[in-house]
């Protein structure tokens, strides 16, 4: 299958390749969201089809659902599945601590909910997703829609006393139009550049009203499966 793939493609599906070895018959699995993800959830698809693999999934997105169940993928939601033994999914950036930015797909709230609700969180990435320091990538945070100017104002407020290197904040569009979340929430990306303490500025952020998640994962995810453009994988 990965013949015709781009490199990023071929690093993308050897990583989700090699981390649907850690599902196993019977299992509960959390589904990530994104590009990375996708692969992940074709393969799982392909050892239920041509395995008779039997899992549950629960997706993080409706994208993922709508994927998953493509794929011939029995799909439950968390509170049935009541808690789960592997969650795979992607990142945005991770560090030497396994420590994450994930939310450029839109999608941390569930991806959060679902990843501590897991035994197990193995994170799949090519090897441009690793960085020796946080936040390059823009942090998404999601707001709710009431008075979201203001919680963006008090998240500015806030950046000032915190070890970053840049402040400014964009609220995500979709067109012209604010982007929606599965939620109905919007979503504001801060560029700090460098995130000094990732651990104090995720805790710091959920305590202004309006905040719903940030996309920083501290602490959750168990295991990075690197893949590379060549179709090499490396663990972590
Ligand atoms: C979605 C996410 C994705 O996992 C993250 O954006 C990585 O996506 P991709 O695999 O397409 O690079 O956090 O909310």
């Amino acid at each position: 299958m990965s013949a015709e793939l781009s490199p990023i493609d071929k690093a993308k599906f050897a990583a989700a390749k090699r981390a649907v070895q850690y599902v196993e018959d019977g299992m509960r699995v959390g589904l990530g969201t994104g590009s990375t993800a996708a692969w992940m959830v074709r393969c799982l698809g392909e050892m239920v089809r041509e395995e008779g693999l039997q899992i549950k999934g629960v997706p993080t997105s409706t994208r993922t659902a709508d994927l998953a169940r493509q794929m011939g993928i029995e799909v439950v939601t968390l509170d049935e599945a009541k808690w789960l033994d592997v969650t795979i999914d992607g990142a945005d950036e991770f560090d030497g601590q396994l420590n994450l930015i994930k939310g450029g797909g839109g999608a941390l709230l569930q991806e959060k909910i679902v990843a501590t609700a897991s035994d197990m969180m193995v994170v799949i990435a090519d090897a441009a997703k690793e960085v020796a320091q946080l936040g390059a990538f823009p942090l998404p945070v999601e707001v709710v829609p009431f008075g979201w100017q203001t919680t963006r104002a008090l998240i500015e407020e806030t950046l000032v006393g915190m070890d970053v290197l840049g402040r400014t904040t964009t609220l995500r569009l979709n067109g012209q139009k604010p982007f929606l979340t599965d939620e109905n929430n919007y979503i504001v990306d801060l560029h700090l550049n460098r995130i000094g303490d990732p651990r104090q500025l995720a805790l710091v952020l959920n305590q202004i009203p309006g905040v719903v998640e940030n996309g920083l994962f501290i602490d959750i995810c168990d295991v990075v499966v690197i893949g590379q453009g060549d179709g090499r994988v490396e663990v972590r």
